[in-house]
């Protein structure tokens, strides 16, 4: 071709300027790994505390018994796994060393391990390694698997004497602390190397979903961790692996043991793991627009303690599902601690308990009103593409779509006809966090049956991930409405549920 013509010039210009004003919203500061998208949306998972502290009634036992202690009965890694997934969690993680050191599984780094006790020597032709069993039970299960390796290790640590081993095959060198002889980031490299890169008994390798990096230390041994050293050990062999750390640093804690965060939730922080440490009410809080994607887990008991202890009470199905209203309902994920108890099972009570904690969470949540081909509307849509960017996709059940603005719109609004008056009694929205956290007002309203203009049902603050409003009376509407209030760049909608019931 010689030349363009006149014609050809503006339609390559048309096409160009549609091209551009088409372009899709670009990432708002920090945004998710894939890795923590995917963790974000497992929602709900499981702890696992399971060692010689469930044999002798401790939280933090001091490395005083012999392997011997680790005794279960009836050990079944399958009903824990099973029993989890009846319960609909999508995950478990097992604490595969605590403070005091025995490991759970065949490690070559220490005598101080359950594959010594005479438990595992009675196992003859059986598997006797608990981490092993326990991730070819979540596969079998449909679970995610992960591990919890306390960083701090009693065994090791010369502040903490251990009467009870000495003498014995179990009496170690005393290598952790700066001051100590011996190099403790060695053996830990070695622990988790050997966790990282476990295999099924059939040699299938173990996937991780979540690594725990405890920060928790009950001694003034001071003990320099090469963090740096333990991160490259992990991403290497699990890059689908999220860490958890006080400040990440892929998941943050959530600053507290009990449950629940503050209403306002932001993703993002601006310190890594390495600088000093938050307080509980700013790790709940996170902060707006922060230097670093690194999301809050929170990690809660189903009892009082995070091992089994037989005098304490489990908890209600309600108070459980309290719980997660103030977590996951507010964009953080749940870790539940259900502690295996000496026969080696999951106690039956706290069976009963997450069962009946399924049943309130289905019975509440999924009653979704909305269906994707209800009559929806908004105040505008990005460059007027409503196949792109169009309300529907807030009702369209997908993670990929969302309802947007043009980039220069903070505000907005969304609209639904649902196909009949219900009693609605709760929302489920979601932002797109993928392309960031942007929002930090919402509202969402209902023009109530016979009413002529809208009424305020919500009033919220950040949204992120998912966020849900239960109602404390039904309000009988087919008109829904939600309101952007306050955004840092343009919203992006993924996501309205309104429950209800159908008559
Ligand atoms: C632990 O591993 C060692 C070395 O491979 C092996 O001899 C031993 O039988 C294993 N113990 C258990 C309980 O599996
Ligand atoms: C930390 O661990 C890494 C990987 O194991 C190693 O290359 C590095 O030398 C260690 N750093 C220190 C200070 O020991
Ligand atoms: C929401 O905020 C508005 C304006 O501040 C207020 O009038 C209304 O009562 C609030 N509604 C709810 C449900 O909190």
């Amino acid at each position: 071709m010689k030349y363009i013509s006149c014609l050809q010039v503006a339609a390559l210009l048309w096409s160009a300027n549609t091209a551009v004003a088409q372009n899709g919203p670009l990432p708002y500061l920090r945004v998710p790994d894939q890795r923590q998208l995917d963790w974000q949306r497992q929602e709900l998972y499981a702890f696992l505390h399971f060692g010689p502290n469930t044999f002798t009634g401790e939280e933090w036992g001091r490395s005083q018994s012999l392997p011997d202690i680790f005794n279960p009965t009836t050990l079944d890694t399958d009903q824990w796994a099973k029993t989890l997934a009846d319960a609909g969690m999508e995950g478990m993680i097992l604490t595969a060393k605590h403070h005091d050191g025995m490991c759970l599984w065949n490690t070559s780094t220490t005598t101080y391990k359950v594959a010594n006790s005479a438990w595992a020597k009675g196992r003859v032709g059986l598997d006797a390694d608990i981490v092993r069993m326990a991730a070819g039970s979540a596969k079998k299960y449909g679970m995610k698997f992960g591990v919890y390796l306390s960083p701090w290790d009693i065994h090791r640590d010369p502040a903490m004497p251990k009467p009870g081993l000495q003498g014995t095959i179990y009496d170690e060198p005393q290598i952790f602390g700066d001051s100590s002889p011996g190099d403790y980031n060695t053996l830990y490299t070695q622990q988790l190397t050997e966790l990282v890169t476990m295999q099924l008994a059939d040699g299938t390798p173990i996937d991780l979903f979540e690594v725990w990096l405890d920060g928790a230390s009950g001694s003034d041994t001071v003990q320099t961790f090469n963090w740096t050293g333990f991160r490259e050990v992990i991403r290497a062999h699990q890059p689908s692996a999220v860490m958890w750390g006080h400040q990440g640093p892929d998941a943050r804690w959530v600053g507290n043991e009990d449950g629940f965060t503050v209403p306002t939730n932001w993703n993002t922080i601006s310190r890594t793991q390495d600088d000093a440490h938050y307080s509980g009410e700013e790790l709940e809080r996170g902060v707006r627009d922060g230097l670093y994607w690194t999301p809050a887990e929170s990690d809660a008991r189903i009892r009082d303690g995070w091992f089994y202890h037989a005098d304490e009470p489990s908890k209600s199905g309600t108070a459980l599902m309290d719980m997660y209203l103030k977590t996951v309902g507010r964009g953080v994920n749940l870790l539940l601690d259900v502690p295996p108890d000496t026969r080696g099972l999951i106690a039956d009570v706290d069976a009963a308990n997450l069962m009946e904690f399924a049943r309130l969470r289905k019975a509440t949540l999924s009653r979704n009103l909305v269906t994707p081909d209800l009559k929806t509307s908004s105040s505008s849509v990005r460059a007027g593409d409503s196949d792109e960017y169009g309300p529907g996709k807030v009702i369209d059940g997908r993670e990929d779509t969302y309802w947007t603005m043009d980039d220069d719109k903070l505000t907005g609004w969304v609209e639904m006809e649902l196909d009949n008056v219900y009693p609605v009694d709760g929302f489920i929205v979601q932002e797109h966090i993928a392309l960031g956290q942007r929002i930090g007002g919402y509202g969402i309203d209902a023009m109530a049956n016979g009413d002529t203009e809208y009424r305020v049902l919500v009033n919220g603050t950040s949204m992120g991930y998912k966020r849900i409003d239960l109602l404390e009376t039904a309000v009988e509407t087919s008109r829904i409405r939600l309101r952007v209030t306050q955004a840092n760049a343009v919203p992006l909608i993924q996501g309205v549920q309104v429950l209800g019931s159908r008559r």
